[in-house]
C-alpha cells in the first residue's frame, strides 16, 4: 500500500460542484484582479477568525512583510521570532530591513518559548511573531504579558494553523495582527499561492489596504509606495468553497491525529504530539520524535510512506542568514528536535487502514 503525505485531490473532489458555476462565471466577466469574490471571501474569512478586518493577499510571507511594514518596523529594528520555523516568517523580517533575533523553542510544543524571549529582548526590539507551528497556538498569554511589558507589536504566524484555538478564540485573532497562508497543502489552500491578513484595527486595515495595491487610493493616485501582492479572483472562489469545509476537515485531523496516538502509544522510541493546556491542535502536520530518525526516514520511504521532514535545519544555521553570526548550540532544543523530527502522512481523508498501515510499518521499521 503507498500512502502519500497528502492528498489534495480528495480535497478537489468535494468542492468539484461547488466551485464549477463561480468559476465559469468569473470567466466570462473576466473580473480576475480584486473582483468581487475577493471580498466576499475577506468577509467570510473574517467572520471565521472573529476579527474587524481581513486583506486578500498573494501569498502567506506578504501577509508577515505588509503586517510589519504597516507597524513601521523598519532598519535598525530588532523583531522577535522562532528559530523552528518555515523560513518565510524570518524573511518577512529581513524584507522591512530590520534584524530577526531567534528565540529557541519549548521542548513540547515546538513552540517559541516565552521564558526565553524576555532574554531576546533589546531596546531596538519593535515587535514579536509566534508561529502556531504544525496547527497548534503559542503560548500566547505570557507572550501578550511581555509584549505588553516592552510595549511590543505582536504579529501572529499562522500560516498553519487556520481554525486552531488558544482559550477558545481563533488562531490570528489574539494579537494585533493574524497572517495566513493559503499554500496548496495548508489546512486550507489554494490552487496555488494565496494568503490573509485579520486585524481589529481600522489603521491596520486601510495601510495593508494600500501596501498590497501599489499604493493606490484612487485608480491612477498613489498615497505611499505599494507593493503588488493581491489575492487572486480564482483564488478566492476556491478558498470560498474550501472555507465552508475548513472545520469538518479539521475535526478529521484531529480524528485521524487520534487514531495515530492510539496506535503508537505504547512504542517507547517515539515521542508523540503533546497538546497544550488551553490550545486545540488541528493537526496540519503530525509530528513524532524518533532519536534514528534518517534511517526511518529512509526505510519508511522505501515502503512508499510520504513521511517528510519538517524542519531539517534550524533558521540559525541557515546559510541565508550567516552575517547574523549564530552558531551550533546557540538553539541546543531547535537543534535537537530538527534531528528528531518526522512528520506522517496527514490530511483530512485518510482512512484508518492507511493510518493502521503507517502505524505498523513504522513499528516494523523501529523494532526491527
Ligand atoms: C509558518 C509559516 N510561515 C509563513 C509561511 C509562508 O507562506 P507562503 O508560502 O504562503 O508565502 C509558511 C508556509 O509556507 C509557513 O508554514
Amino acid at each position: 500500500m503507498n500512502v502519500p503525505f497528502v492528498d489534495l485531490n480528495a480535497q478537489y473532489r468535494e468542492i468539484r460542484r461547488d466551485i464549477k458555476k463561480p468559476l465559469e462565471n468569473l470567466f466570462v466577466k473576466s473580473s480576475f484582479i480584486l473582483g468581487e469574490d475577493v471580498k466576499l471571501f475577506e468577509a467570510e474569512f473574517a467572520r471565521h477568525c472573529g476579527t474587524n478586518y481581513a486583506i486578500g493577499l498573494n501569498s502567506g510571507t506578504d501577509a508577515l512583510f505588509l503586517s510589519l511594514l504597516s507597524l513601521g518596523i523598519k532598519e535598525g529594528d530588532e523583531v522577535i521570532v522562532p528559530v523552528f520555523t518555515f523560513i518565510a516568517t524570518a524573511l518577512a523580517v529581513s524584507y522591512t530591513g530590520a534584524k530577526p533575533v531567534f528565540v529557541d523553542i519549548d521542548d513540547k510544543t515546538y513552540n517559541i518559548d516565552p521564558e526565553k524571549i524576555r532574554k531576546a529582548v533589546t531596546k531596538n526590539t519593535k515587535a514579536i511573531i509566534p508561529v502556531h507551528l504544525f496547527g497548534q497556538s503559542a503560548d500566547m498569554q505570557p507572550i501578550s504579558a511581555i509584549a505588553k511589558e516592552y510595549n511590543l507589536k505582536v504579529v501572529e504566524d499562522a500560516a498553519q494553523a487556520h481554525g486552531a484555538l488558544y482559550q477558545g478564540k481563533q488562531c490570528g485573532s489574539l494579537a494585533d495582527i493574524g497572517c495566513f497562508s493559503f499554500y496548496p497543502t495548508k489546512n486550507l489552500g489554494a490552487f496555488g499561492d494565496a494568503g490573509m491578513v485579520v486585524t481589529d484595527s481600522e489603521k491596520i486595515y486601510q495601510k495593508i489596504f494600500m501596501l498590497r495595491d501599489c499604493g493606490r487610493k484612487g485608480r491612477y493616485e498613489h498615497a505611499i509606495k505599494g507593493y503588488n501582492s493581491r489575492l487572486d479572483t480564482i483564488q478566492a472562489i476556491i478558498l470560498r468553497a474550501k472555507l465552508t469545509k475548513l472545520d469538518k476537515w479539521n475535526k478529521l485531523r484531529q480524528e485521524n491525529a487520534k487514531y495515530y496516538s492510539q496506535l503508537l502509544k505504547d512504542e517507547k522510541n517515539i515521542t508523540l504530539p503533546q497538546s497544550a493546556k488551553d490550545a486545540s491542535h488541528v493537526y496540519h502536520i503530525y509530528a513524532v520524535r524518533i532519536k534514528d530518525r534518517d534511517r526511518i526516514y529512509e526505510e519508511l520511504r522505501q515502503k512508499g510512506i510520504g513521511v517528510s521532514i519538517y524542519y531539517p535545519m534550524p533558521l540559525h544555521l541557515q546559510e541565508a542568514y550567516k552575517e547574523l553570526n549564530y552558531k551550533k548550540g546557540d538553539f541546543p532544543v531547535a537543534e535537537r528536535v530538527c534531528q528528531e523530527i518526522i512528520a506522517l502522512p496527514m490530511y483530512p481523508h485518510m482512512n484508518k487502514k492507511q493510518i493502521k498501515f503507517v502505524s505498523e510499518q513504522l513499528k516494523k521499521v523501529l523494532n526491527g
